[in-house]
């Protein structure tokens, strides 16, 4: 893959600022800030920002946007998300979290480290850019939709093209991945809450015992997948969280069951979602209960990336090292905001290296992310908003 001067100065500058990298990902991923608590980390991404002769404003509570504007032209957004998640670390390392209860388990320490590596790039080859760079800092991805708030409060009103990054544990180490269309599902959070009258267990027909249409709904859940949706169709519903009663002498007055509906087609979510709800208000009447169904939280649509941008991206990620088309997944996340504001593509970057035993998924105490390869990128968020804006073209 041929490079022009510009491109081997961004790959070789990008290469330079490893330890810088690593150094911020590790200073990140001591002090872990769960959704909407970024403060910290906000404040060390926005002094370097202003240390870098960036524009910035705080945006969607504790996020940071970094403006660099060289020239009339096209805007390009690039997003790193900065929320840690509420879990005890498990790793035996010199960074580990420092904070009890609190970890940078999905990677988003080396998102923030990988695009302020890109700030520096960027402010270093601005004589040759054109355009605008908005570089967005955007807290709580991990069920807060930060990314909704940030379109919200107007940031993307002027942007053409929205690029991230997100660093993946299932794909080897430097590979660089993502997909045409539909990458990542839409999800949903529900609550089931099943009411009805608790008592003593040695005498159940003195209650209206909720556990009864519990186990049942539970069931028919499964059953709506199967019976009522497309098998050729990607649905998925969990319901891993069922509280009802603490003692085995105690029938409870009520019963909640916590899910997580997750589809590509949105259609399709609201057909399972009414079905769920037919099912849980009929069996819960059949025992004599009440039963309802609630969304919980904000529900985040799917991740579809644009097409020639998904390709774009495989273009210039092969000027710095292997791509692969990445897998669907029924995993979600919030950057689908900003692809139903504007074009763009979610890519990921391989972190996986079982030589260095860090095979852990996301989300598992003992997460970890080869940092050998956080540089690329850097690269990457620096040759995508190079070639966006300079070639003005997504022809490479
Ligand atoms: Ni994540």
């Amino acid at each position: 893959m041929s490079l022009d001067p510009v491109e081997e100065e961004i790959i070789n500058a990008s290469k330079l600022l490893s330890d810088y990298i690593i150094k911020v990902r590790r200073d990140i991923h001591s002090y872990p800030e769960l959704r909407y608590e970024e403060y910290r980390t906000s404040k060390l991404v926005e002094e370097e920002l202003v240390r870098l002769g960036f524009q910035v404003t705080r945006a969607a509570d504790t996020g940071v946007v970094g403006i660099l504007r060289v020239s009339e032209g096209r805007t390009l957004a690039l997003r790193a998300d900065m929320d840690a998640l509420p879990i005890q670390e498990e790793n035996d390392v010199p960074y580990k979290s420092r904070v009890p209860g609190k970890m940078h388990a999905c990677g988003h320490d080396a998102h923030v480290a990988m695009l302020l590596g890109a700030a520096r790039v960027l402010s270093s080859i601005k004589g040759r850019l054109r355009g605008t760079v908005k570089l967005i800092f955007q807290p709580a991805e991990e069920g807060g939709a930060g990314a909704k708030k940030i379109v919200e409060e107007g940031f993307f009103d002027d942007v053409n093209a929205v690029f991230g990054i997100h660093v993946w544990s299932e794909l080897p180490s430097g590979v660089i991945a993502t997909r045409k269309g539909p990458m990542n599902a839409s999800s949903t959070s529900f609550a089931i809450k099943i009411k009805g009258l608790g008592g003593h267990a040695a005498h159940p027909e003195l209650t209206k015992d909720p556990t009864v249409p519990a186990v049942d709904i539970y069931n028919a859940i499964q059953k709506v997948v199967t019976r009522n949706i497309d098998p050729f169709t990607p649905v998925v519903v969990s319901t891993p969280r069922i509280e009802a009663s603490k003692a085995s002498n105690v029938i409870p007055d009520s019963v909640e069951i916590y899910g997580t509906l997750r589809a590509f087609d949105m259609s399709v979510r609201d057909r399972v979602l009414s079905r769920i709800e037919a099912v849980v208000r009929h069996y819960a009447a059949a025992w004599e209960c009440e039963g309802k169904l609630e969304i919980v939280g904000v529900p985040y649509p799917p991740v579809v990336n644009t097409p020639e941008l998904a390709d774009f991206v495989l273009k210039v990620a092969s000027k710095i090292g292997k791509t692969s088309e990445a897998p669907m997944s029924m995993g979600a996340e919030d950057f689908s905001f900003y692809l139903q504001k504007v074009p763009g593509a979610f890519i990921i970057l391989g972190t996986r290296n079982e030589s260095k035993g860090i095979v852990y998924p996301h989300h598992h105490p003992k997460f970890d992310v080869d940092e050998e390869v956080l540089w690329m990128g850097t690269a990457l968020h620096a040759l995508l908003a190079y070639n966006y804006l300079v070639k003005n073209s997504t022809q490479v």
